[in-house]
């Protein structure tokens, strides 16, 4: 069966959860969040003082994982991880852990799982146009200038200043683009699309016309 797949990719900040959560919303499909699944392994290792560079630990850690993602609410074996996967350590952490092949390999196989139970489904990240599900139905890479990008970040976290903010998704971005496992791409056939100073409703309009044209058949 040919999965419906709309992936939406991008770095932290360019809009993507809020754009894939209202795009789902409008096509009756579910919505995954796959930073939520590598911010949850970073969880698991901190919270039993796994090294998050140690690669075996790490890996065999995810390996027996149970992440579950429902309605926004994460758990991590059974503990609410919501708010914490969002904090300052989890964020800190959480790329080296995303560089992990083992990691990689296990999530991507639990994020087709997802897929092929639903028919498909919205889903937001940083490699599932390029290697999670390459023959999406479309695939969009959101984009936004660095400061709008740090700015929409400052607001979401109260304890944190704009400055501390914008030097760690500079350094988060820098990690995601140069690692050598599924690095964060613009791929071909990819619509980019750049949500600075622009309305979510506009985007979200915008994504859906894709979908329509896609469904259409349209290059
Ligand atoms: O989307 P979010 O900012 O919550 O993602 C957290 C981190 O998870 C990213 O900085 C990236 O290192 C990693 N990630 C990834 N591949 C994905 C989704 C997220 O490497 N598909």
């Amino acid at each position: 069966m040919e999965l419906r797949v709309i992936a939406i990719d991008g770095p932290a900040g360019s809009g993507k959860s809020t754009v894939a959560r209202a795009v789902a919303d409008a096509l009756g499909l579910e919505y995954l969040d796959t930073g939520a699944m590598y911010r949850s392994v970073t969880f698991a290792a901190l919270r039993s003082d796994v090294d998050p560079a140690d690669t075996d630990a790490v890996g065999e850690l995810a390996a027996g994982l149970e992440i579950t993602v429902d309605n926004g609410v994460v758990t991590v074996d059974g503990v609410d991880a919501t708010i914490e996967i969002r904090g300052p350590e989890v964020t800190r952490a959480v790329s080296t852990v995303a560089a992990n092949p083992t990691v990689r390999t296990e999530l991507v196989s639990r994020q087709r799982e997802w897929a092929r139970r639903r028919g498909g489904g919205v889903i937001e990240g940083r490699d599932i146009g390029s290697v999670v599900f390459p023959d999406a139905l479309l695939k969009v890479y959101l984009t936004a200038s660095e400061d709008a990008r740090a700015g929409r970040r400052a607001k979401e976290v109260t304890d944190l200043d704009y400055e501390t903010v914008a030097a760690d998704l500079a350094r988060r971005d820098a990690l995601d683009q140069g690692r050598a496992s599924s690095p964060l791409v613009e791929v071909g056939g990819a619509i980019a699309i750049d949500t600075t100073d622009r309305e979510v409703d506009a985007i979200v309009a915008e994504v859906l016309r894709l979908v329509d044209a896609a469904d259409s058949g349209a290059p």
